[in-house]
């Protein structure tokens, strides 16, 4: 393995460790958003976010709306997450923006109460069908894929469709998944979090070729509807070429970024005619969404650093 590689790793793996800090993480909240975690996170509040999404979509850009929050400690904390969801749902009927929701299962209780996190997320799913809206269940750490999987496919059993959740190409495991699921609504991703090597790619580069396996098996089975959510400009024109050689239909996938990722390649994107939803995290749960993001990136953390020191 190349130096390089060793080093992007052990920075990756020590700042995915500060994600579950959570000495760390209140310090962090004490200072706020505006030491830097303001590129990626679009406010505190609704209203807030509600008006980064109107912007948005004024450049032809829709939008998934995430209430941050994960891993909560009491099932209690549940109530007012879902309440928050039922919220966000009726803020994104009123402003008339066009936003479906992401939520994370551990947020609705998944690692203290299974059946409890069902029901606050078949609540959520339930409201967002009456209102003609769409769930999209993010995808955790590889402890909670398969319980993630099973909610999403006892909702479909009850009829509830209008939900889907997400695979990782990080996982071995995923290629299987994307056969057994190739009728769901699915977004693939590269896997944002820490696994062990014995049930994920350690190299980045097996990562990139399962990611294009996934997504070409996926748009070439023209099944389920498929989310491509990635900044990596490379894979991105690898699907374009794709689907215009094989001449797969635009209204059968989407591109997904995230909020302050590659902006100028988001309306890029939407000018060119293809569909283009920006993840819009916000509310004040924002440490471990943005330890994640930094550790994607080093150039992340030294702007962070930069605004410590202008400080
Ligand atoms: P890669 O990491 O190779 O980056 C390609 C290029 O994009 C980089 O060279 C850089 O220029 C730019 N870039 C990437 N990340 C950046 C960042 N943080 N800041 C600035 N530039 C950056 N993961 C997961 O495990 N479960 C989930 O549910 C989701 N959900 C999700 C939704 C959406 C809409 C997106 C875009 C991503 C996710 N992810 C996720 C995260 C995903 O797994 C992955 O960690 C990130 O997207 C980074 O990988 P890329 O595909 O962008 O490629």
């Amino acid at each position: 393995m190349e130096l390089g590689n060793i080093g992007n790793k052990l920075f990756r793996s020590s700042l995915l460790a500060l994600a579950g800090n959570r000495a760390i993480e209140s310090l962090a909240l004490k200072y706020g958003l505006q030491l830097g975690a303001g590129k990626f996170v679009a406010g505190e509040t609704l209203e807030e976010a509600l008006r980064q999404v109107r912007w948005l979509n004024a450049q032809g850009i829709v939008a998934t709306l995430d209430h941050l929050g994960e891993g909560i400690r009491r099932l209690e904390e549940a109530d007012s997450y879902r309440e928050q969801y039922w919220l966000l749902l009726d803020g994104i009927r009123d402003s008339g923006v066009n936003a479906n929701v992401s939520l994370k299962p551990t947020q609705m209780g998944l690692a203290l109460d299974p059946q409890a996190c069902l029901a606050y997320i078949r609540s959520i799913v339930v409201k967002a069908r009456a209102l003609g809206n769409f769930v999209r269940l993010d995808m955790e750490n590889s402890l909670y894929t398969d319980a993630t999987i099973d909610i999403m496919r006892r909702l479909h059993g009850e009829g509830l469709t209008n939900v889907g959740t997400v695979l990782q190409a990080s996982l071995y495991r995923t290629e299987e998944d994307v056969r057994r699921l190739r009728t769901y609504n699915l977004r693939l991703v590269k896997g944002a979090y820490k696994e062990s090597r014995h049930i994920a790619y350690p190299l980045k580069a097996d990562v990139d070729a399962n990611f294009k396996r996934m997504i070409g098996s996926r748009l070439r089975s023209r099944m389920g509807y498929t989310a491509i959510a990635t900044h990596d400009e490379a894979i991105i024109d690898w699907v374009k070429d794709l689907v215009i050689r094989e001449r797969i239909p635009r209204s059968s996938f989407e591109f997904q970024m995230l909020y302050g990722v590659r902006a100028t390649m988001q309306e890029r994107l939407a000018r060119e005619g293809y569909k283009i939803r920006c993840y819009v995290p916000y509310g004040r749960m924002w440490y471990p969404y943005f330890v994640r993001r930094l550790a994607e990136r080093p150039a992340n953390l030294l702007f962070v650093l930069k605004n410590m020191i202008r400080r």
